[in-house]
């Protein structure tokens, strides 16, 4: 599904395989289009790698020249493409358990551990999400969004 939606919205300017699209006039390697996977992109330590933030910026934001009064792609269509550009390989961030001090204050889409929760590390990547909000609420009086 998410590929789907890749290939009807995103491909023509990301790139087949999401490796972006290079200034082909330009005497230095320069993106005209970044790449979403790959050594170039985003680290998995990028708020782009959690899947609730990537989903509310493409849905705000892409396809390119849409804006947050007139998105082009639903939440479903928003959520399933940015799980599926987060399936792909990416530059792996160092030391990513010192981020976020309090662990409490994770959000709940952060794809890495450590966690101060059980569940485990694909649902903190891919959903269902509402579970994970619910036991913060309730275990620690936190209410998270994301
Ligand atoms: C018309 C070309 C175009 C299309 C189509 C397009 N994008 Fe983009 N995208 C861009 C450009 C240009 C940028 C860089 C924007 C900037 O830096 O302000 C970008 C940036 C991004 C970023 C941020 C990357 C980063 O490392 O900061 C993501 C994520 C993204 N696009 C996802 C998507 C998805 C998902 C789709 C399909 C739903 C899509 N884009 C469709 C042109 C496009």
């Amino acid at each position: 599904m998410g590929k789907l939606v890749y290939e009807t919205h995103c491909k023509v300017c990301h790139g087949e395989n999401a490796e972006g699209t290079l200034d082909t006039l330009a005497d230095f390697p320069k993106y005209v289009y970044p790449p979403l996977a790959g050594d170039d992109s985003f680290n998995d330590g990028a708020g782009l790698h959690r899947i609730i933030t990537a989903a509310e910026f493409i849905k705000y934001n892409m396809p390119f020249g849409v804006d947050y009064k007139n998105p082009i792609l639903t939440d479903e269509e928003a959520y399933d493409v940015a799980a599926y550009i987060n399936s792909l390989p990416r530059p792996e961030k160092k030391h990513k358990e010192r981020d976020f001090p309090d662990k409490k204050l994770k959000p709940v889409s952060t794809p890495y551990g450590p966690w101060t929760d059980t569940f485990p590390a694909l649902q903190h990547k891919y959903g269902p999400f509402q579970p994970i909000i619910a036991y913060y609420e309730q275990n620690h009086k936190i209410k998270k969004t994301k």
